[in-house]
């Protein structure tokens, strides 16, 4: 479920009119659109100081949205699709950019939990620290950081832990909306396992929560001292439940 703008934000639609684009050549009955502050008489100067003659001068201009444009969003579903091995083909739809990854964990919180109504993230302990200001500060919403003892905290056993502290926050009157996690992880630099993975999607099925995996480092692996690292596997690779929401970024 999202929060309440979230609810609202999604029925706005961001897409400018990139259907019926006025072009010289390619589309000369189109239509010029005089509301955008973009300066066209430049693009030519532009793209000659990109890429030569090559480069698309539509990438110049707001486009189709701010969410980035089609031919950008399909290459990256096509990179995930080959590199990540998603459960389901990854459609280009599915897809948004942002300015970076502090962008999008904030844009999660924001979609995810309601300001001012008790409402929190969980994170494990250690985690990487910007989290508390990218998830917060702007946001209105708070954190529940759960340690997971002296058990190991990539293993399924994780799981009874993020399990307690949903409920012991639940008891306090805090309502999780959703679990954050780092994998490859930052600081610990390891990865979580397949099984690891179904078992806190199952445990978010079960609570009704947003599973939103920060993949920044993705098909990065460093090894270990003590035995083999652990391969990367990424959150959309499990088969999972239809119900579930997850995020990558
Ligand atoms: C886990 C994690 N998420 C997000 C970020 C920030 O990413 P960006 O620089 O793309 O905003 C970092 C940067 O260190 C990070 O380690």
């Amino acid at each position: 479920m999202l929060s309440a703008r979230g609810a609202r934000w999604a029925k706005v639609g961001y897409a400018h009119g990139v259907q019926n684009r006025y072009d010289p050549v390619k589309n000369p009955q189109g239509a010029v659109k005089l509301e955008n502050a973009e300066n066209s008489l430049m693009h030519s100067e532009l793209a000659q100081f990109i890429d030569g003659l090559s480069f698309d001068q539509s990438c110049c201009t707001y486009s189709e949205g701010y969410t980035g444009s089609l031919r950008l969003r399909e290459a990256m579903a096509n990179h995930l699709n080959a590199h990540f091995a998603p459960a389901s083909a990854i459609d280009a739809e599915e897809i948004t950019f942002a300015a970076g990854v502090t962008n999008l964990n904030e844009a999660c919180a924001l979609v995810a939990c309601n300001p001012d109504a008790d409402e929190a993230i969980m994170l494990g302990k250690p985690v990487y620290g910007a989290f508390s200001l990218d998830l917060c500060l702007r946001t209105g919403v708070d954190i529940e950081y759960v340690s997971v003892g002296d058990r190991e905290q990539f293993t399924p056993a994780c799981v009874s832990a993020f399990e307690a502290g949903y409920d012991a926050a639940a008891a306090r009157g805090k309502k999780i909306r959703a679990l954050v996690i780092c994998n490859p992880h930052n600081p610990l630099g390891h990865c979580y396992p397949r099984e690891t993975l179904v078992g806190l999607l199952q445990l978010c099925a079960r609570k009704g929560i947003h599973l939103i995996s920060d993949e920044i480092y993705a098909l990065s692996v460093y090894g270990r001292a003590d035995r083999a690292p652990e391969a990367f596997t990424c959150v959309f690779r499990p088969s999972i439940h239809p119900s579930i929401h997850s995020f990558i970024h």
